[in-house]
């Protein structure tokens, strides 16, 4: 304030001295001036403060922006990562649990073995063609049932004769075969339908398993019980050609399998199916 008083007066005097260019008058000039240097370096010090005061503040914001920021990217990176582990869990459960694929049930020879009178872990009686309670019909032999074709079927009569319509024809019969494949993992079964024959579907169906050379296999000792359960039963109105796949635990890998059917829907004289399907979920064609 001082500072000002004085100069303001100064300013008019040094104005009214411009022509003068005598020592003296230089002298006050130069007072003049430092002390117009004074007043001006007094603002430049206000100046200077307000700049502090703006890159302080500057400052302030910037590190609570950049800290709200980082706190925020924490927050989000974790929830990234979930994301991707759960993807990544997601990937490894989908190849892990493979789809189960159908099983070529190709015979060795082409021997698929018809039996009649069979019960699981039991002896295989072995059927042959024609209309006796022991046997099956001619043209519907057991390898329609294993050659991927729903428009052949296996039919059998035993225990009755064809045209014998019971509750218990066809029961206890099956097939046996011998996988060109080798040892297969089988944990999934179908059974694809004879055209119109509702009463002569298949109801509880077994699955067992051997490894043994097929001169053991007509003994009941040489199998294991891999399935023994219902199958999925169409309505009568139903066009339904195959029913749904029944997948069930097993470990064991086997080269042979036996197929037997222990009930049936209806009243009529024999079993009749089309297809047995196989699913291995660990095969790979
Ligand atoms: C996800 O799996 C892919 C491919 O296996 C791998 O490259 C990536 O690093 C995995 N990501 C995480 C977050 O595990
Ligand atoms: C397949 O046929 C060959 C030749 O006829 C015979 O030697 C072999 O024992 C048969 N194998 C089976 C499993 O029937
Ligand atoms: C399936 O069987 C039917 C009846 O025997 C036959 O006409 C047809 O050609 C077979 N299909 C195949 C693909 O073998
Ligand atoms: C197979 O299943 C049927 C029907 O549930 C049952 O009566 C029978 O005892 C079972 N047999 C074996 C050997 O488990
Ligand atoms: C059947 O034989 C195969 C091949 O030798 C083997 O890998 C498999 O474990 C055997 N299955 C059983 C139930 O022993």
């Amino acid at each position: 304030m001082n500072l000002n008083a004085k100069s303001m007066p100064n300013r008019n005097h040094v104005n009214d001295l411009k022509a003068q260019s005598t020592s003296p008058d230089s002298i006050i000039q130069t007072a003049n001036i430092q002390s117009n240097t004074v007043n001006f370096s007094n603002q430049k010090k206000n100046i200077l403060w307000v700049i502090i005061f703006i890159i302080v503040t500057i400052l302030v914001i910037v590190t609570i922006t950049a800290s709200v920021t980082l706190n925020r990217k924490n927050r989000t990176r974790p929830t990234k990562l979930t994301i991707a582990t759960t993807e990544n869990t997601t990937t490894m459960a989908a190849t892990t649990t493979i789809e189960p694929v159908l099983i070529p049930l190709d015979a060795i020879n082409g021997t698929v073995i018809g039996v009649y009178n069979t019960y699981i872990g039991g002896l295989s009686s072995i059927s042959t063609p024609g209309d006796r309670d022991d046997q099956y019909e001619e043209t519907e032999p057991p390898n329609h049932a294993c050659d991927g074709n729903v428009s052949t079927i296996y039919s059998t009569f035993s225990p009755c004769g064809r045209g014998d319509r019971q509750q218990k024809c066809g029961l206890n019969t099956g097939f046996y075969l011998q996988l060109q494949h080798g040892p297969i993992l089988v944990n999934g079964l179908r059974i694809c339908y004879a055209y119109t024959s509702f009463a002569s579907d298949p109801y509880i169906v077994s699955l067992e398993g051997s490894n043994l050379s097929s001169e053991h296999l007509i003994l009941g000792t040489s199998w294991t019980l891999i399935y023994n359960d219902t199958i999925e039963l169409r309505g009568t109105s139903s066009t339904t050609t195959c029913g749904t796949v029944q997948i069930f635990p097993n470990t064991n890998h086997y080269s042979n399998y036996r197929f037997l059917v222990s009930r049936k829907v209806g009243i009529s004289d024999s079993v009749r199916y089309s297809e047995v399907e196989l699913y291995g979920s660990g095969f790979h064609l």
